[in-house]
């Protein structure tokens, strides 16, 4: 059976490529007054950094770097998921991350790890995505776990979309997923990108996406 990478994801600092003013979805001239200095960012503004990705239901999320702080609202994540999606995510009976495990992932040297959090609520922690060096050669491994009450919302294909998108960090050509041949949704997402060549092993496939 195909072995899944647990290991390696960063949470190297990286810049925010989504202001304040983008996340309340007004362009930055509409908040300066003309012949004044642009108006200073509310204090509030450093809980909204990240990127910003709105649900089918019109809900605002916030995707940022993980951080080693993130270990305790990630095993809560896990927590509140169901056995079937933490399987579909590890393929096996997983029930949580070891501290070890969560340090490991969010190495920079391992790759680039993310969480997402509702834009009101920066420590309800709703999805993890991990992009991590595999060990081979330009080929990096996507793994998403997105809280099951926030699935079928839009926000696991938003997530495999910015991940591709930040690939290059890794000076990577391509990423690979693996999932269960049940998994219809990341069955989907994978075809939405442009996967080719799927693996079977088992109940196991793995897709390659190609990157940009
Ligand atoms: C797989 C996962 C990441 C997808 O995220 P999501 O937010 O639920 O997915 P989306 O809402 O973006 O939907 C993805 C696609 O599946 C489709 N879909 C939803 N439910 C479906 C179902 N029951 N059958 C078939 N397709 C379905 C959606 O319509 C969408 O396709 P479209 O864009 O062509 O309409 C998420 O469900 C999850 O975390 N699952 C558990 C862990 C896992 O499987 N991780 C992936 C392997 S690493």
């Amino acid at each position: 059976m195909m072995q899944k990478t647990v290991t390696g994801l960063t949470g190297a600092a990286e810049p925010t490529d989504v202001t304040v003013a983008d996340v309340m979805g007004r362009p930055q001239h509409q908040l300066r007054r003309t012949g004044h200095p642009p108006l200073p960012p509310p204090e509030s503004a450093t809980l909204f950094t990240g990127r910003h990705i709105t649900t089918h239901t019109g809900t605002v999320t916030v995707t940022r770097p993980a951080t080693e702080d993130d270990f305790g609202a990630v095993n809560m994540l896990h927590d509140r998921c169901s056995l079937d999606s933490r399987f579909s995510r590890y393929q096996s009976a997983r029930r949580s991350l070891s501290a070890s495990e969560w340090r490991n992932l969010v190495h920079p040297d391992r790759g680039r790890s993310w969480v997402t959090h509702p834009a009101d609520s920066p420590h309800l922690l709703v999805a993890s995505t991990h992009l991590m060096h595999t060990g081979h050669d330009q080929l990096a491994e996507l793994g998403i776990l997105v809280e099951d009450t926030w699935q079928n919302f839009g926000l696991g294909t938003q997530l495999a979309r910015y991940a591709i998108t930040q690939a290059h960090i890794l000076e990577v050509k391509a990423i690979t997923v693996m999932t269960s041949r049940d998994n219809r949704r990341m069955l989907r997402i994978c075809k939405n990108l442009g996967a080719h060549s799927p693996r079977q092993d088992g109940v196991t496939i793995s897709f390659t996406l190609p990157v940009n």
